[in-house]
């Protein structure tokens, strides 16, 4: 009886011609595994497809819910955008696809696994380190990386040995609920705009009447939009919305963990959203130096997310202290959605530590100005020593 292997299937070019090369060359029973995580496919068709090309067993596994509460949340407290620009919808992805894959071996009584990442990209890193941190002497094959494959070598060895590829698309999309990523193809010239046609949940060409939304967060994370209750509702809904609004769109060049730069587009409305409304309302509750060194923690947390690295300890450590903070991340936040803009235009909280009284101008306050006369004599003082410079 020949060894099994877990293989990470999600039906398209890298993965399907894995299956192949895992029973060819590795001699290997294959068990694909999809993990549901709101990428909008037929899972029946890709079932069917993965025994049609060899797979000896098939699992699909929902685990939406899942990714909400353990990954998309920690991200909206975190407003976790990886330079400053991407949501991370694929990187927060993959950890969970990991673990799923591990229960799926520890099911069939395996260690070995694998995935279609390329030598080139993040999710490589994503996957392996994942699954070594629970398996430490998982055997990982990686048959694109391994044998250094070109994307038309995959297509010829797919021709050769009659695995069939009927998405021909141009572009590598990973979609799931926090985002699409498309890259590839006619995206990979910097100075090309992209085309319409990538787009799935973004009208760029959106010209709606204005409309606003509310929404509520607890303890950082949001507990209803526009009457909604329900996370997955919320997410889906937002994307919907904030999407028909042309909202979302990102258009990053990237540094990958590799150091390779790349050009990628993002579609992400609620996700865009959401950390609009969220960092507006963090600014409501939070102290100064709170926000100082949440943001630099930010940073941290995201680089780490996108870089493979959600299973080490400084993640854990950021979270609790990102936690402490949302204890007070209550409130209301309004925003505008205009055709192609997103503006908060209110925000409120129990928990606000902005005082009209004090920053108002017209009323007089429990402020004492003459005090402030005093405050800055001091708060200046080192800087008279650069007196006589003229700028
Ligand atoms: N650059 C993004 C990341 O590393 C997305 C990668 C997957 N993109 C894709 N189009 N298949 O997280």
């Amino acid at each position: 009886m020949s060894k099994k292997v877990v293989l990470a299937f999600s039906g398209g070019l890298d993965t399907s011609i894995s299956v192949s090369w895992l029973k060819k060359k590795h001699n290997l029973d294959v068990i694909t595994t999809i993990v549901d995580i709101g990428q909008d496919e037929n899972f029946d068709e890709i079932e069917k497809k993965a025994y049609s090309i060899g797979a000896s067993k098939h699992y699909t596994i929902d685990a939406k819910q899942e990714f909400i509460n353990n990954y998309i949340f920690s991200a909206i407290k975190s407003n976790a955008l990886y330079q400053n620009k991407y949501p991370l919808a694929t990187a927060l992805g993959r950890p969970l696809i990991a673990y799923k894959l591990i229960e799926i071996a520890n099911q069939e009584n395996t260690k070995i696994f694998s995935h279609g990442c390329t030598g080139k990209g993040n999710d490589q890193a994503r996957f392996d380190i994942t699954l070594r941190s629970v398996m430490p002497d998982a055997k990982i094959i990686a048959p694109v990386r391994d044998e250094n494959m070109s994307r038309d070598e995959e297509i010829q060895y797919a021709k050769d040995f009659n695995v069939s590829i009927e998405k021909k698309s141009q572009y590598s999309i990973d979609e799931n609920l926090w985002g699409r990523s498309i890259e590839g193809g006619i995206l990979e010239d910097s100075f090309e705009e992209p085309p319409k046609d990538i787009y799935k949940w973004v009208d760029v060409d959106s010209s709606l009447a204005d409309k606003y939304i509310e929404i509520d967060f607890n303890n950082g994370i949001p507990v209803s939009i526009d009457g909604i209750a329900d996370s997955l509702e919320m997410i889906t809904h937002l994307n919907d919305v904030a999407g028909k609004y042309g909202i979302g769109v990102v258009d990053h060049i990237e540094d990958r963990l590799m150091g390779i730069k790349s050009r990628e587009i993002y579609e992400a409305p609620a996700a865009t959203v959401l950390i609009e409304a969220h960092k507006d309302l963090e600014k409501l509750v939070l102290t100064r130096n709170e926000l100082e060194i949440k943001s630099l923690l930010e940073q941290k947390w995201s680089w780490m997310i996108y870089s493979g690295l959600f299973v080490d300890p400084l993640v854990k450590a950021i979270d609790s202290f990102i936690n402490k903070t949302q204890e007070r991340v209550n409130g209301t936040v309004r925003l505008k959605l205009k055709s192609n803009s997103l503006t908060v235009v209110g925000r409120k909280s129990e928990n606000s530590i902005y005082d009209q009284n004090l920053s108002s101008y017209s009323s007089s306050s429990d402020f004492n100005q003459t005090y402030s006369k005093g405050f800055i004599e001091i708060w200046g003082l080192q800087s008279k020593f650069n007196e006589g410079e003229t700028k």
